[in-house]
């Protein structure tokens, strides 16, 4: 165990301060967790093989699961990329900073530890002021997954970092909830054709307007199990089940999913069931969460909601139901929402 700091940054003196503080413990090979717009990081020097090594060990990730690596000036694309093509210039331009995740090819400044042993880097500007500002200061890109521990929710606050990682990691720096919710869209821009590896931040039919057709890995879409291999996981962290609470979570889809959760309450133990929804209104169950009715609040919500299920005091939900009815089109964050649901369910049914 180890005191982990707690770094405020909820006005500029002290995001200042915290930031200072932040940038060097990672200067000498430390780890901290920090705020992005998607969701919390747990940060580390990039290009320092054994910094890196203490991320993969406080979340007990696998060491298959490459990780991101943070940039907060283009200039450093150049060092960390074999190649920039023009395609990757115009995203970038376009879309950083911000949640897009880039994969290229990477070069020989970047550690094997880094990008789990891969060809290819995954490079990233979040649009986070308090991010960036460590980045400037700290004088390195950083390697920064979710700052979870492996197969849980993403954190969007700093409790829920501390919830998993407090006592792991050297500091936590506090910048409140993040303001999108799920993480960045991960992109492979490698082959002729770019690949959709992860849905984010940045909508499908954002990119596309801007660089045309681009191919969507059949596992965005699918449901993954625990540990299986599945098909050709372009994207290592994609073979996973994800983000799934300790209850068995099912995914109600359709227009009718709001009577077919109804229905699945009828046939079960209400008292010991949860339900997730738009507005959380008309359902008789143990523990209702209520997450929006569009894709954008949505996304906002369901890491914490699913969080929710596994505090103590909730431990008597066994099942839970998702309301899916405010993911009828994948438009905008819709795709990532579902994506992170099928993600967490031990099953997804259809109720039209
Ligand atoms: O929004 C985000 O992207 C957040 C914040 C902190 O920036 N980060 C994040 O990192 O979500 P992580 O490690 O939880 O997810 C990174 C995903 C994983 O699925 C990983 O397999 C994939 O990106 N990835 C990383 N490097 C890759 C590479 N070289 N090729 C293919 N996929 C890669
Ligand atoms: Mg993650």
């Amino acid at each position: 165990m180890k005191e982990t700091a707690i770094l405020k940054a909820d006005n500029s003196a002290r995001r200042a301060k915290a930031v200072s503080v932040a940038a060097k413990i990672i200067r000498r090979g430390g780890i901290v967790a920090f705020p992005t717009e998607t969701v919390y990081g747990l940060g580390a020097d990039a290009l320092n093989p054994k910094a890196v090594r203490k991320i993969f060990r406080a979340k007990r990730r696998p060491f298959d699961d490459p990780l991101i690596v943070h940039i907060s000036n283009v200039r450093r694309l150049h060092d960390l990329a074999e190649r920039v093509d023009v395609r990757t210039k115009i995203l970038a331009e376009r879309f950083w900073p911000g949640p897009l995740t880039l994969v290229l090819k990477k070069s020989k400044i970047v550690p094997k530890i880094t990008t789990a042993g891969l060809g290819t880097v995954a490079v990233r500007m979040p649009s986070h002021k308090t991010a960036l500002m460590l980045m400037e200061e700290a004088g390195c890109p950083i390697a920064a997954p979710s700052a979870n521990l492996f197969g849980k929710p993403s954190p969007t606050s700093a409790g829920h970092v501390k919830h998993d990682l407090g006592g792991r990691i050297d500091a936590i720096i506090d910048g409140g909830k993040t303001r999108i919710g799920v993480e960045s869209t991960v992109l492979d821009v490698t082959g002729k054709t770019p690949v959709l590896l992860r849905p984010g931040g940045i909508a499908l039919e954002q990119l596309e307007k801007v660089i045309g057709k681009i191919k969507v890995h059949p596992l965005v879409k699918s449901m993954a199990k625990k540990g299986s291999k599945g098909p050709a996981a372009r994207s290592p962290g994609m073979k996973y089940r994800h983000y799934a609470p300790k209850a068995e979570v099912i995914v109600v889809l359709g227009k009718k999913a709001r009577g077919g959760v109804i229905r699945l309450i009828g046939k079960s133990d209400a008292m010991n069931v949860g339900v997730i929804s738009g507005t959380g209104k008309g359902f008789r169950a143990g523990l209702v969460k209520k997450i929006g009715k569009n894709p954008k609040k949505a996304a906002h919500e369901i890491y914490s909601a699913l969080r929710e299920f596994d505090l103590p005091q909730n431990a008597h939900i066994k099942k839970i139901f998702v309301d899916g009815s405010m993911l009828s089109d994948e438009k905008g964050l819709g795709l990532a929402v579902k994506n992170r649901l099928f993600r967490a369910a031990a099953r997804v049914v259809h109720a039209n």
